[in-house]
């Protein structure tokens, strides 16, 4: 084991399952149950189940079952010990001996020296806002009302005019030209290779680890027609589209906050910042990202969408709802109705409590899309008015109290100009259309035991193992059962497991299926997902000790028929005399696969 049991016992104390995999997935409630759709398979209904009382999941289609640090394993397809970090993180939790293990990754060299790189320069860029050159860039902040304290926090600089001494600065620390031209600040030419971002403002952007990846670079001047910001190209360690920019601040806050602002450009997370939130990121322009999706669902907190309010903010507000919908996260929008301004311009002109107010003006993506109908993009063909009324149906459906039905229904006639009936009849038999659907899709079967391939006379045998691993699972006493009358499995799957089941038990001296999933997920056993995936899929279920008794006596009564049976069936009993159980098992097994063979031909 590479973490101690203590340790990861109290990770997963705190670490509850359910929160964990919602951070990744949307994750519906069913009764006392909870299902998603799986993310190991093409899923269109639930089919992933997460036990909240065992703290395992798994999923009835695709097999893929396991605890709260194989999911984030899997998921993020990292290794187990990175997953118990990534737990951590996501549930801020740091200790020792996280680290006392540490195990040094193999740094990708061309990568270590791309940052390296990108460090120097970002150093210099700073230097370029202390130096006399710098004054005018400045003055700039300090206009846009940008603090000393900010430049500091965002690492703000300046490029100097002369593009030509920043790729001699860089030469000279001992990057190459190739080095240069990687990390997206130059396309090297025969004479004149020059910094692309020269005579401009510096906005470093940094990764969710807070390393610098890429910059945007914005002008000072205005009335000519150069591009406002010049951005990174995509580089070996810049992709635009997977970085929120603040990410790495906001992470940190949001979890406290219990929201994330997703506003649109740096100004705006500065404005946010001014006022004292520091959980905003902004996406950079107006596209969001499944990447991006997948950063914000790992917070797992309420999304505040803080677009501009101009037309092209709202309709790109429009779009980011859809794709947030879609997603299955939950969000409020910021809206003012008549305000165009964004969070910076109001800050500047209105001041601080105005921009308190305003970001504070949430409304629910209902009556927000009802107003952008009404007032930003006025619906026109009978077709837009009616996909309006489709697109909120399964929403209404939903709604529990009468009269807050008939307010929307309202709402919606009005911003569709259809006839309220009208719309009351429509919603009515989408819903005999969908009801029986929705029921169906989210319905689960009970898990099944999954017939491991075994002979028909085996079965039986199979069946009475597989009962008693069941009872272990879920009773310390069934292991000692097992230990003191059984002694093995014939099954490799099941003795395998029941293995797993008596080390622990000899340890700790009790079951635990999600520490035994930790101690499966760690060894080198080739047959771990199958492993995984059963104990995941056992029923939670413990009998009263007279139960379990006379169960467990059923079981050893089969069982030893089952043995005898085949024992008796050739001499392989003898074979067997004086042999360790293990030893024993294994002649079995063996002897069953080659009577299997002798069948198959
Ligand atoms: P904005 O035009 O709203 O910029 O674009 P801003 O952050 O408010 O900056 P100011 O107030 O005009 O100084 C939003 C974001 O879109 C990206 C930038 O990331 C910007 O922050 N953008 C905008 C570009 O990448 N290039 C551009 O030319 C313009
Ligand atoms: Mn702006």
């Amino acid at each position: 084991m590479v973490f101690d049991h203590d340790l990861l016992a109290e990770i997963k104390s705190r670490a509850d399952i359910v929160d964990v995999i919602s951070s990744y997935l949307n994750v519906i409630k069913k009764g006392r149950r909870y299902v998603a759709l799986c993310p190991f398979h093409d899923d269109h209904t639930p089919s992933m189940d997460i036990n909240k009382e065992r703290q395992t999941f798994h999923c009835y289609v695709c097999h893929h079952g396991g605890d709260v640090f194989t999911f984030v394993a899997d998921y993020e397809k990292i290794t187990f010990s990175e997953a118990v970090k990534r737990v951590c993180e996501i549930i801020n939790f740091d200790d020792p001996r996280l680290h006392k293990h540490e195990v040094i990754k193999p740094v990708d060299v061309d990568v270590q020296t791309l940052y390296n790189c990108i460090n120097e320069l970002q150093k210099f860029y700073e230097y370029g806002l202390q130096i006399d050159e710098g004054k005018p860039a400045l003055d700039y902040l300090a206009k846009r009302q940008i603090s000393r304290e900010q430049i500091e926090k965002y690492s703000l600089g300046y490029s100097l005019q002369n593009g030509k001494m920043t790729i001699s600065y860089l030469q000279q620390k001992g990057f190459s030209l190739k080095n240069i031209e990687d990390i997206g600040i130059a396309l090297v030419r025969s004479s004149d290779t020059s910094d692309s971002n020269a005579g401009r403002l510096i906005f470093p952007i940094k990764n969710s680890n807070g390393q610098v990846v890429g910059f945007s670079a914005r002008k000072m001047t205005s009335g000519d027609d150069a591009p406002k910001y010049v951005n990174s190209p995509t580089t070996k360690i810049f992709k635009k589209e997977s970085i929120l920019y603040n990410y790495h601040i906001a992470k940190q806050s949001a979890k406290h906050d219990g929201y994330l602002y997703l506003v649109e450009g740096f100004m705006d997370v500065f404005a946010l910042d001014s006022i004292g939130i520091s959980s905003s990121v902004a996406i950079m322009g107006t596209k969001l990202t499944d990447k991006h999706i997948e950063l914000i669902r790992r917070l797992n907190v309420e999304i505040r969408l803080c677009l501009d309010g101009d037309k092209p903010g709202q309709e790109a507000m429009m779009k980011i709802m859809s794709s947030l919908d879609k997603a299955g996260i939950s969000y409020r929008v910021v809206s003012l109705p008549g305000e165009i301004r964004d969070p910076d311009e109001i800050l500047k002109q209105d001041g601080e409590e105005k921009l308190k107010v305003f970001v504070k003006t949430l409304v629910d993506p209902f009556n927000f899309a009802l107003n952008y109908y009404k007032n930003i993009s006025p619906l026109e063909t009978v077709e837009d008015r009616k996909k309006v009324i489709s697109h909120f149906a399964p929403m209404l459906i939903g709604i529990k109290s009468k009269l807050e039905y008939e307010d929307y229904i309202y709402k919606l006639a009005d911003v569709t100009r259809f006839n309220a009936n009208a719309i009351k009849n429509f919603i009515k038999e989408y819903k005999a259309d969908n009801h029986d659907k929705t029921d169906k899709s989210i319905l689960i079967d009970e898990p099944k035991y999954e017939g491991i391939n075994v002979s028909r006379e085996l079965r039986r045998l199979a069946c009475a193992e597989r009962q008693v691993l069941e009872l272990m699972a879920n009773d310390k006493d069934a292991i000692d059962f097992y230990e003191k009358n059984i002694g093995y499995f014939n099954i490799d799957l099941h003795r395998d497991l029941a293995n797993y089941f008596v080390e622990y038990a000899s340890k700790y001296n009790s079951v635990d299926v999600s520490m035994v999933m930790d101690y499966i997920s760690q060894s080198d056993n080739p047959n771990k997902g199958k492993l995984l995936y059963e104990l995941s899929a056992i029923p939670l279920h413990k009998f009263q000790k007279h139960e379990l008794d006379e169960i467990l006596n059923d079981c050893l009564i089969t069982i030893n028929e089952e043995r005898t049976k085949n024992y008796n069936r050739t001499n392989i009993k003898l074979a067997l005399e004086g042999k360790s159980p293990a030893e024993q098992a294994r002649l079995l097994d063996d002897y069953i696969k080659r009577t299997n063979e002798k069948k198959a031909k």
